[in-house]
């Protein structure tokens, strides 16, 4: 047989009764600061938030609209850090209190251009709640209002995360070991 890189089913990291325990934390926590908000959009940035996000966003009790921005590195790019935005929000952001929903902050290149031009369109207030902090790899400096866990610098995947556009769906959060057999 030929010699073939394969994967085993990733291991578990964090497991899913424990973020569902954070998730209820940060829930209760967003209720308390936002509980005098006019208006407050939570925008999930597509596709690695949207498990966090529905879970979070189901145990909030304060009114929220929900939105969604796409974004992507360049990959072709010399200019380290520039990022494409695929999909716009549908919302006017103007003097709105809005929640940024994001899986993980990496380098902090993409946390660091969505905040700036959110900050351009006239929201009122941008906070910024991660599932994941893998804060040993920041590149440029951005502040997690709501944090989930902090990780080493592994590459995770599940609950959203991908790794070629699979796993996103395990229910817990996973690390995996490429094995030659
Ligand atoms: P940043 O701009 O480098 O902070 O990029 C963050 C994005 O990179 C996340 O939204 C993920 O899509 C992706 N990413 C970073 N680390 C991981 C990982 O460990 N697993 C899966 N995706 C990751
Ligand atoms: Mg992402």
């Amino acid at each position: 047989m030929r010699t073939k890189k394969r994967t085993t089913q990733p291991s578990v990291l964090i497991p899913e009764a424990d973020i569902e325990r954070r998730i209820g934390e940060l829930a209760a926590e967003i209720d308390r600061d936002y509980a005098e908000s006019d208006r407050l959009i939570a925008i999930g940035i597509l596709k690695g938030s949207v498990f966090f996000m529905t879970d979070l966003l189901k145990q909030l009790k304060v009114p929220v609209s929900v939105d969604f921005f796409q974004t992507s590195s360049y990959r072709d790019s010399t200019e380290a850090g520039e990022i494409r935005i695929r999909k716009d929000v549908d919302l006017s952001i103007r003097d709105a209190d809005v929640l940024l929903i994001e899986d993980i902050v990496d380098t902090g290149y993409t946390l660091r251009t969505i905040l700036s031009l959110l900050h351009f369109r006239g929201a009122k207030s941008v906070k910024l709640c991660a599932l994941l902090d893998k804060a040993a790899r920041r590149e440029v400096e951005v502040t997690i209002d709501y944090r989930g866990f902090q990780i080493d610098d592994i590459f995770v995947v599940g609950y959203g995360l991908d790794y070629a556009e699979l796993y996103r769906n395990l229910p817990y959060i996973g690390v995996f070991h490429a094995v030659e057999d």
